[in-house]
């Protein structure tokens, strides 16, 4: 009789690092730019992959929620910092669900002292490591992405996925109507590797939160099994 062996590692617990929140982008000691982002989704997200079995990396932007207890939480402000410890961790955990919104652009120069009031300011803006597409290439993880568009989402969001090498992406829709950020209801949809699209409608962030944890616990598991 043979024995059937136990695929590696696919019974160990598997561990998932979640990005969350803005990144704060400073100016000089006092003044800095961000986006609109409040961190719910990612906070909702690690609270759902906690009951589903996951091992929880928080790394989160400046926010003023409570992180899930259980959850590892590492605090960052700025894209740098959140590049450097997604890179750091990224071989520790099997999968990658990149909820922050990222400042894509931080000033070439920050003042060492405030910047005085004058009559116009002319600044540069840089362009930050974006730290999904920093991930290309890099095998033995799940990575989910978000796509947060104004127009054309789901071209835009399929483009998203295939140049970022994603396994999934859900697309968020910005309207005038229906505000993405906060606790707000809005539309969703999610596109995989294979280029299926699911369109789900009125969503709460817990709502779609429970359903981007059940999609990262079944593709991690089948990742493990295939390793
Ligand atoms: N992202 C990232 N690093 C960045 C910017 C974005 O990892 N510097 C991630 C986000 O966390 C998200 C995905 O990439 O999961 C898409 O982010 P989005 O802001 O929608 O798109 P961008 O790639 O920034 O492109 P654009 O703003 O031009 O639409």
């Amino acid at each position: 009789m043979t024995a059937i062996s136990k695929p590696r590692g696919a019974s160990r617990t598997p561990k998932v690092m979640i990005t969350a929140g803005p990144t704060e982008e400073y100016i000089d000691p006092v003044r800095y730019i961000t986006n609109r982002s409040t961190g719910t989704m990612g906070y909702s997200i690690a609270r759902e992959c906690l009951k589903k079995g996951f091992s929880v990396s928080l790394i989160t932007g400046p926010v003023c929620l409570k992180p899930p207890a259980g959850a590892k939480v590492v605090k960052v402000v700025s894209a740098k910092e959140m590049l450097k410890e997604v890179m750091a961790r990224r071989k520790a955990h099997d999968c990658l669900i990149m909820a922050a919104a990222v400042c894509d652009f931080r000033p070439r120069f920050v003042a060492k002292k405030k910047i005085k009031k004058q009559k116009t300011l002319k600044m540069t803006f840089v362009k930050n490591t974006d730290i999904l597409g920093d991930l290309r290439g890099h095998k033995g993880i799940v990575k989910i992405g978000f796509a947060l568009e104004t127009d054309n989402p789901v071209l835009n969001g399929r483009k998203k996925l295939k140049s970022k090498e994603l396994d999934l992406i859900i697309v968020n829709a910005i309207r005038k109507s229906r505000s993405p950020f906060g606790d707000s209801e809005t539309d969703y949809t999610l596109i995989s590797k294979n280029g299926v699209a699911r369109h789900l409608k009125k969503m709460s962030k817990p709502g779609i939160a429970r359903v981007i944890a059940a999609e990262a616990r079944r593709m991690t598991e089948r990742q493990q099994y295939d390793k």
